[in-house]
């Protein structure tokens, strides 16, 4: 596939030398940097077609006596995307995937993977697939190395032990054992299990639960570097942020239900209230009217404040240019965009963070 060569530009993170690579779409190559010899890894981004689906349900049910836990719900992932389930503890994230997994049996409805039934052709494509179970823990007493070993010989197909141990950053930790390891690392261990027989399709169930911000952002950039390797990825997560920041596209659900689909920004459009214009400590005692002369949904708080809705981002400047033209003053402003929290508050009348601990 030598035609497919690409070049590509990038920077030694080290010492800011810009060094020119060549690669096919899919591969990662490793680099040393000819000015201070720091390595590194490029990733050249898989060429997929966006609109191949790799996952489609449709009418998925399970029921747990009384409780519904997944109410006939219907969804598809396109290939090479990162899709988030987001909803709150107990909303039937864990039981959706673990029957897209094959793992527990639904009730009703049908789940196609790569265009195959897995009522029927689960075997099809077993091998195509990883998974990271919710909670999941290793062989205590296994080194990094040792574990990635077993788990691949469960599969026919095998990716490179090392090239996997490289992707993940855990070169320093591959002889450690993982009992000894913190909650990040052990959780990187676990996305590299997910790897080890190099899937299409990428199974994380709430991978970043219980870490610390800076463990969770570690977290995160594997994840966006398995999207640039072209997988496609099925993350659930409770965590707003971690959908808006990884997601192509996000399914709310909630109660067993899908309550909202679409991108972050289709659905803060829909459902989102606008973005607010904070002009903090107004000293112009005008400024509210002459705003409203100008058409503007302006709101005065008590301490002088004033908070302009823009529907368009267009009119920040207009705002901006009448602040300057009429010369009035105050001590800073800041605009604060609408987010998943507003959108899931707007849906269900509860904030996501309160229902994680009263989902039904
Ligand atoms: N095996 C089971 N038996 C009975 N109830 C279950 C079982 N698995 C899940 N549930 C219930 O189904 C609901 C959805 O659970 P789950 O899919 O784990 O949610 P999530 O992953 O979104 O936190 C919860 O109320 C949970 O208690
Ligand atoms: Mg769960």
């Amino acid at each position: 596939m030598g035609f497919l060569m690409a070049d590509k530009t990038v920077q030694c993170p080290k010492c800011s030398q810009k060094i020119t690579i060549s690669g096919n779409p899919g591969e990662i190559i490793k680099a040393t940097c000819p000015s201070c010899g720091n390595k590194g890894r490029v990733t050249f981004k898989k060429i997929v077609k966006k609109d191949d689906i790799a996952i489609e349900v449709s009418k998925l049910r399970k029921v747990y006596g009384d409780l519904v836990a997944v109410n006939d719900i219907t969804f598809s992932i396109r290939r090479g995307e990162v899709f988030a389930f987001l909803g709150p503890n107990g909303a039937g994230k864990t039981t959706t995937v673990e029957m897209i997994e094959s793992i527990r049996q639904p009730m009703g409805g049908t789940i196609k993977i790569l265009g195959k039934d897995i009522s029927t052709s689960f075997d099809d494509v077993k091998e195509k697939i990883g998974i990271l179970p919710q909670e999941f823990r290793s062989f205590e007493r296994l080194t990094v190395k040792e574990t990635l070993e077993f788990f691949s010989k469960l599969y026919k197909k095998r990716a490179s032990i090392n090239v996997i141990i490289d992707a993940m950053d855990l070169r320093d930790q591959k002889n450690k054992l993982y009992m000894d390891l913190s909650g990040g690392l052990k959780q990187r261990v676990g996305v590299a299990i997910a790897l080890v027989n190099d899937p299409e399709i990428v199974f994380l169930d709430e991978p970043t639960t219980g870490l610390d911000p800076k463990a969770r952002r570690e977290v995160w950039a594997v994840i966006a570097s398995l999207r640039d390797e072209g997988k496609t990825v099925f993350l659930t997560t409770h965590y707003m942020e971690e959908a808006e920041f990884l997601a192509d596209h996000i399914a709310i659900i909630h109660k067993g239900n899908i309550i909202a689909e679409g991108s972050l920004e289709e659905l803060i459009n829909k459902y989102g209230q606008g973005s607010i214009l904070h002009i903090k400590k107004c000293k112009t005692k005008d400024a509210a009217r002459i705003l409203k002369e100008n058409g503007f949904n302006v709101n005065t708080k008590n301490n002088g404040d004033i908070e302009i809705k823009i529907d368009f981002k267009e009119r920040v400047l207009e705002i901006l240019s009448i602040l300057r033209h009429e010369c009035i003053d105050y001590d800073s402003i800041d605009i604060r965009c609408s987010n998943l929290e507003e959108v899931f508050l707007h849906l269900t009348g509860a904030r996501l963070s309160e229902e994680a601990y009263d989902a039904r």
